[in-house]
């Protein structure tokens, strides 16, 4: 049986600290399996560059060989379905399938008709489990824990898988999560705070990308009255509590969520976030081909 990671819900805090006990490993530099034997295909039917490409160093890392699929040269274009898509890479032999789609769940049609294990590269406004697995990591480098912890997830909540996924394992590992940003991207089951409060009195202040590809067409988007309502300017950073930090699973739209100067300031583990994902994929990755 293939250890798919679909949502970090399939997984106890036991499992989860253990994936982050190895990334954390591979860090700081400790010996790698040999998985030269192994080839993953990644299929990324929606755009990305850091959950792809992470996965992609995090396979080179590993030895591991590593097929990148082109949607755009592919025969998607002949109108040939994601399903008979991922059953012809599945079907080479491929012993994992990294897969980000924008259906929500799009697993669910996959799971017990594929030998390889799914590694869940996103899935619509669903789960995006590697990236929660990166943020926690680089959570825990900076406070040694979770516990008692607050933080703030602002801004198109209702579009981000990020905030889905963050949301529910934060609290499962006992943190405060408030929700912040414009009024029309929050969702009725999350609790939500004024922005310059929730800034304020977080330890860990996550900013969003505003997702307009999943807008319907013509929502209206003044990027200047954003950044000035719900952004995180030099004077809102400076707000912030003593050792508190600012995250962003990128990419980051400067000068509108996050002003420019921020994006790499003291506070700022941004670029940390994104070192850290290609060791939390490397643990994954291996996870998924130790069954
Ligand atoms: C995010 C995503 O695709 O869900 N980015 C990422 O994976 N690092 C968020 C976004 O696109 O804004």
């Amino acid at each position: 049986m293939a250890t798919h990671l679909l949502d970090l819900q399939q997984l106890s805090i036991g499992e989860i600290n253990d994936l982050l006990d190895l990334a954390q490993h591979y860090r700081d530099g400790g010996p790698l399996p040999d998985c030269s034997g192994a080839i993953v295909a990644n299929l990324f039917f929606e755009n990305s560059t850091r959950t792809q490409y992470s996965f992609q160093t995090a396979e080179e890392r590993l030895n591991m060989r590593v097929i990148s699929f082109v949607p755009e040269t592919s025969s998607l274009q002949k109108n040939e379905s994601f399903y008979d898509t991922v059953k012809t890479f599945d079907s080479f032999g491929v012993n994992a399938l990294v897969i980000r789609h924008s259906e929500n769940e799009y697993y669910n049609d996959l799971v017990g008709h594929v030998r390889a294990a799914i590694l869940n590269g996103g899935d619509g406004t669903g789960s995006h489990p590697t990236q929660s697995l990166l943020d926690l990591l680089t959570i825990r480098q900076e406070f040694g824990g979770f516990e008692g912890l607050k933080a703030v997830i602002a801004g198109d909540i209702a579009h981000s898988r990020v905030a889905h996924t963050n949301y529910d394992i934060m609290t499962r590992l006992g943190m405060e999560v408030v929700m912040s940003g414009p009024k029309e991207y929050m969702e009725d089951r999350y609790p939500y705070e004024p922005f310059d409060e929730a800034v304020a009195t977080s330890d860990v202040v996550m900013m969003l990308r505003v997702q307009r590809e999943r807008h319907p067409d013509g929502t209206p988007f003044d990027p200047a009255r954003y950044h000035r309502e719900y952004g995180l300017s030099a004077k809102r950073a400076a707000s912030m509590k003593k050792g508190a930090i600012i995250m962003h699973p990128a990419p980051v739209n400067r000068g509108v969520e996050v002003a420019d100067e921020v994006v790499e300031c003291r506070r700022s583990r941004i670029f940390k976030q994104m070192e850290n994902g290609a060791f939390v994929r490397m643990a994954a990755l291996v996870r998924a081909l130790e069954s």
